[in-house]
């Protein structure tokens, strides 16, 4: 049984306060607190190891490599992404983010495949990081963008998906979990009728990594992306996986250091993935601390579950308020959007604030969702494995403080 309690002792700011009251932190969407384990190994790797990769044969230098390295192959099984028998698994490229990830992907991926009148398939959903890098392409291309809508229950409208499809389709490249409705998505649903149709699959799983399992074998994408920081892990860290034959047939986007094989005063030739996308000095430090997060993750079990019972706790209260409209799907985990009658979004976030509560207000990055929705801004609550429901009380307590001070 995940121990929550325990859990939470691992993360020295859930301690403080703010504004005066104990901080309830309902911002883990946006990103998640670390665990001291992490901290202390940031600062312990950069005052015993630090040094840069792959470059010296000198001591400190194989130290870092190790390390990075290492971190590669745990996201790998942490993804139950494909395994050599030995070597550095070529399927993970470290990027700075899931943004970086996407316009990796469009930038690189995109210049080779895409044409004009080619046609990629997105949601309405989409988080701004993985629609404008294909506005973009498509800009330059002479590409079409198509949506698949939602239902009311916030789940794709998967009827409508399968529509979507003609001989000129290219790639879907689609949230596995929207950062506003919070409902994982069919992956496997998605990637069975793209690849009956020839088309690869990309999942933005900035979401979906930290509420559900991800196993892109079971899944079958051919990519996929994530960010550290969302995950408990360091800021600046972000992960591409890739087929690996689709990875080494794509040329690279940065040009510089450690991504060639050979160089010439007018040409080069590419390194093998994953290096040909690493050009330049990476984030050494957030990547190593990262593989100290995958660890410490790897030591809970049951979180998932943990999440799932606090999100639906979270919505049932919700739901003893009648002025509170739930924009977020059935089965959400970990995210609920919704507004409060006559309360605009960021006066509550203001009065929440007072109260010690960390929650969001605006677009969360999503414009067009909230157009959909026909509203300009959503409240959002996000939780996370550390979060309990008496933190929960608190904040249905500070919401009908809200209700009663804005209806003054
Ligand atoms: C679904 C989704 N995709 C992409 C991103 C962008 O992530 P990052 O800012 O770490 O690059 C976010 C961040 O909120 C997100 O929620």
């Amino acid at each position: 049984m995940f121990d929550h309690k325990e859990f939470r002792k691992q993360f020295p700011i859930l301690n403080r306060t703010v504004n005066g009251s104990k901080l309830i932190y309902f911002d883990n969407a946006a990103t998640m607190q670390k665990p001291k384990v992490v901290t202390d190994f940031l600062v312990d790797f950069y005052q015993s190891s630090y040094s840069n990769i792959h470059r010296s044969v000198h001591t400190l230098s194989h130290e870092s490599t190790q390390l990075y390295e290492n971190t590669r192959q745990k996201v790998a099984e942490f993804i139950n992404a494909p395994l050599p028998k030995r070597g550095t698994p070529q399927n993970i490229v470290f990027t700075s983010g899931t943004t970086d990830s996407v316009n990796l992907l469009a930038n690189s991926w995109g210049e080779q495949n895409v044409k004009a009148g080619d046609e990629i398939i997105l949601s309405v959903s989409e988080h701004h990081s993985n629609l404008i890098p294909w506005q973009m392409l498509a800009k330059r291309k002479g590409a079409v963008l198509r949506f698949v809508s939602i239902c009311d229950d916030g789940e794709l409208n998967y009827e409508q998906f399968e529509t979507l499809f003609s001989d000129k389709t290219v790639l879907v490249a689609i949230s596995l979990m929207s950062n506003v409705l919070g409902v994982v998505n069919d992956g496997k649903r998605i990637v069975d009728f793209a690849h009956a149709k020839g088309v690869p699959v990309f999942f933005d799983a900035a979401q979906a990594v930290v509420h559900s399992k991800i196993d892109v074998q079971q899944l079958d994408c051919d990519f996929l992306a994530f960010s550290a920081h969302k995950l408990y892990g360091p800021t600046g860290v972000g992960v591409l996986y890739g087929k690996t034959e689709l990875l080494n047939k794509m040329p690279p986007w940065k040009g510089g250091g450690e991504m060639i094989n050979v160089v010439s005063l007018n040409d080069f030739s590419a390194a093998p993935s994953p290096f040909r996308f690493e050009a330049g000095t990476p984030n050494i430090a957030g990547v190593v601390a990262f593989g100290k997060t995958l660890d410490f993750l790897n030591e809970y079990k049951g979180i998932t579950e943990y999440e799932t019972e606090l999100t639906n706790y979270l919505v049932n209260r919700l739901r003893e308020l009648n002025e509170v409209e739930i924009f977020s799907g059935n089965n959400t985990v970990g995210i609920v959007a919704f507004s409060v009658a006559d309360i605009h979004p960021h006066d509550l976030t203001h009065f929440l604030d007072q109260e010690g509560i960390a929650a969001r207000a605006g677009h969360h990055c999503a414009q067009p969702l909230l157009s959909f929705f026909e509203v300009n801004s959503l409240n959002r609550v996000s939780v996370s494995a550390y979060n309990t429901k008496d933190e929960v009380d608190s904040f249905i307590e500070a919401l009908k403080k809200a209700l009663e001070f804005f209806a003054r």
